[in-house]
């Protein structure tokens, strides 16, 4: 059901159709009615240990870590100590039987998917990097950031750092959007304070010659990492990503990071088919690239399309949206949950959730209760907090954190997370402590 009536007349009211408001209550009813059932199945699966329909994959004696509560606990285990699942018989504090669900069983995917959780699920865009002394550390004794990418060794290390240090529920493998630019032969390098910067701009026709096809050869050093991040993670999804078509457009024909897009955007108005061509060889690339790494083992995707806020609902339903579309469907067979994100991108949340997306991301301009009449109805939402907010102190922090919460529950599923990246300053603490503040609020049962 696609709701354009809803993004551009309801958003404005703030009404909602009849028709969609009932559907959304039935949903919500049918949710609840799932969470009591599984509720009743855990605390009858806790009597009744050999009844456990999961195989058993560890047990584990000791005690149950800081918060853990009857029914759940942490696993510890060196590469990523202490997240939650689902445990079979606890005595005391004494964990004695543990239970990891399947990957595809995880709070994340189930979110995704718009399924009952035992708790919202978090994770962070930008938690590896400069925010976590580990990552500087790590970095500053190699090579350039392109180059840290393409080492398979250091992309699982950087990848994994932020789970040693958070209970966040996914992965993001440590990459960047212009990879595959640079895997095509594109003249880019990521230059540190600054970003992506461009040798020779894309501008005019004969340009598009240098935006070659991606061979998964070229990429082949993500088969490695993927692999052993999924074996390190064990349940705890890894998610894939991309730039998006408009996001790469920009950095390719601006040269380089760009407050307003004006070159791009001249060339989007000026040139609609030299446009068009540069978006659908991208579109290309970006496919080419998400599939190599759900292949390799990557369980959801994300499109990052950061700058596309700076069009118009129009200019994206003609410049962009169909190229958003054929990402989404050339991944719809892989069956792995589809994500898409933009900074500042309030009036395209419908479209951007229109292009096919299963979870669309908002940033902290739009609150979640509003953003779920603006997208689709079968679209859970990922956000929202202010990565600002994390610079405040700590009663701040918690109390916009459990309104984002609160507003969260109108979603059909809802992944929390920041309103964009991490900013460098913050401090991974507050980080760690949040994730666990998600965890404790948002717990059913
Ligand atoms: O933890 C993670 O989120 C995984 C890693 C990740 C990076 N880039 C690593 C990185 C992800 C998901 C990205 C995506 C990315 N890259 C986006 C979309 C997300 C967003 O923030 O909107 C964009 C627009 C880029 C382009 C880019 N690359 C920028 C704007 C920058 C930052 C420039 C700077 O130094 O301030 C980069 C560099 C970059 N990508 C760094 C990291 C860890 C910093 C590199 C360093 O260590 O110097």
């Amino acid at each position: 059901m696609k709701n354009e009536a809803s993004q551009e007349g309801t958003a404005a009211s703030g009404a909602e159709p009849f028709g969609a408001l009932a559907v959304r209550r039935i949903r919500a009813a049918a949710r609840d009615a799932v969470v009591l059932l599984e509720q009743l199945l855990a605390a009858a699966l806790a009597a009744r240990p050999e009844l456990l329909a999961h195989p058993v994959t560890s047990l584990t004696a000791g005690p149950a870590a800081r918060g853990s509560r009857p029914g759940w606990t942490r696993w510890s285990h060196a590469a990523r100590p202490g997240r939650w699942i689902p445990v079979g018989v606890s005595r005391g504090c004494e964990t004695i039987i543990c239970v990891t669900a399947p990957t595809k069983e995880s709070p994340f995917l189930r979110a995704c998917r718009r399924q009952p959780v035992p708790h919202t699920p978090v994770w962070f865009m930008r938690q590896a990097g400069r925010s976590l002394p580990e990552y500087r550390a790590a970095r500053k004794k190699r090579k350039s950031m392109l180059a840290a990418c393409m080492t398979p060794d250091l992309v699982t290390e950087l990848t994994l750092q932020p789970l040693r240090r958070y209970h966040v529920d996914a992965a993001i493998l440590f990459s960047d959007i212009v990879v595959p630019l640079r895997a095509v032969g594109v003249d880019v390098d990521i230059k540190p304070g600054i970003g992506p910067v461009i040798g020779k701009p894309v501008r005019r026709e004969a340009d598009l010659a240098r935006l070659r096809a991606l061979e998964p050869s070229a990429v082949s050093y993500l088969v490695p990492a993927i692999s052993s991040l999924v074996a390190e993670l064990g349940s705890t999804p890894l998610i894939g990503f991309a730039g998006g078509p408009f996001t790469l457009a920009s950095y390719l024909v601006e040269g380089g990071p760009s407050k307003n897009q004006e070159r791009t955007k001249a060339l989007m108005y000026g040139d609609p088919r030299l446009w068009h061509a540069l978006l659908a060889r991208l579109t290309d690339i970006t496919i080419a690239f998400l599939q190599v790494q759900v292949s390799a083992g990557a369980s959801a995707v994300q499109l990052f399309d950061s700058w596309v806020g700076t069009l118009s609902p129009e200019d994206y339903r003609a410049a962009v949206l169909p190229h958003s579309k054929r990402v989404f469907e050339a991944l719809a067979g892989t069956g792995v949950p589809r994500l898409h994100f933009g900074v500042g991108t309030g009036e395209l949340l419908g479209l951007m959730s229109e292009a096919g997306a299963d979870v669309v991301g908002v940033d902290w301009r739009v609150s979640l209760d509003e953003a779920v009449r603006r997208v689709e109805i079968g679209t859970a939402l990922q956000g929202n907090l202010d990565p600002a907010v994390l610079l405040a102190p700590w009663d701040v922090v918690r109390q916009r954190a459990r309104d984002v919460l609160s507003r969260g529950r109108a979603a059909e599923g809802h992944i929390f997370n920041l309103g964009h990246g991490v900013l460098p300053e913050t401090d991974p603490d507050t980080l760690a402590r949040l994730a666990d503040f998600v965890h404790e609020e948002s717990a059913r049962g």
